[in-house]
């Protein structure tokens, strides 16, 4: 049978709701500092660190909508005690500099409109995003990408920001493109997303890199 990738791993234990954190092991990555920002300024939106208090918000915008989470890792929330305990991570993985979530808001309404998350790995990060609903089709992810790129390669250490996306989710395929992201392989049965199956899928590895 075929070896399964970290990622699948990851999915795997997502799918049976141990909230499928990476696991790490003590490397020279782990002493290195990361001083990600609490906020983010893009033209139109606000991208700030997660609060204990958001939980009815990121409820009610996105993390009930099965539209939303179809090609996800996780399913979508049935109630906010579930909302929650997952702030409740991000909290913590920002502490431990294992990964940093930002939700995003718009300058002009100030509601909450959806999350990007990158997560140190090897050379750089890697990137996960997802947008409320109604706001899909504003070029909003691209531009909060883009931003969030550009602090990334603020880090003297980082050649590469990486991001994987199911190969039919054509959306998130065409926002991390108009980032500049470059479709470098498929990673065939790679991860679960279990909105759609139980089964290993094949996704698209996209990255943006620099020589360091
Ligand atoms: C992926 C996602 C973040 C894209 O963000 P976005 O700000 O809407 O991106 P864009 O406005 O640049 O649109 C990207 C593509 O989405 C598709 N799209 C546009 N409007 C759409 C709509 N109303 N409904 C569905 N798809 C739409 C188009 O294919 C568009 O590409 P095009 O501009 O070349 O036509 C958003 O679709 C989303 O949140 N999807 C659900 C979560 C998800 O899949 N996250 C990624 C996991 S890897």
């Amino acid at each position: 049978m075929k070896d399964k990738g970290p990622r699948a791993q990851w999915e795997e234990k997502s799918a049976k709701g141990e909230q499928g954190r990476k696991e790490k092991t003590k490397s020279k990555e782990d002493a290195r500092s990361i001083a990600a920002p609490d906020e983010i300024h893009t033209a139109r939106m606000l991208l700030r660190k997660p609060r204990a208090t958001d939980a009815q918000l990121m409820f009610t915008a996105y993390a009930q909508d099965p539209a939303v989470t179809r090609y996800l890792m996780w399913r979508p929330h049935a109630n906010i005690a579930q909302t929650r305990t997952v702030i409740d991570r991000f909290l913590i993985e920002w502490e431990k500099q294992e990964g940093f979530c930002w939700f995003l808001f718009t300058n002009d309404t100030g509601k909450m409109i959806g999350s990007i998350a990158v997560r140190p790995e090897n050379n750089g990060f890697n990137l996960g995003f997802l947008l409320a609903r109604a706001y899909w089709g504003n070029g909003y992810m691209p531009e909060a990408i883009a931003a969030v790129v550009a602090w990334a390669f603020t880090g003297s250490w980082v050649s590469s920001v990486s991001a994987t996306c199911d190969m039919k989710n054509h959306a998130s395929a065409r926002a991390l493109e108009k980032a500049a992201f470059v479709r470098e392989r498929i990673l065939q049965q790679f991860l679960i997303h279990p909105n759609i199956s139980p089964a290993l899928r094949d996704c698209f590895e996209y990255a943006i890199t620099r020589s360091l």
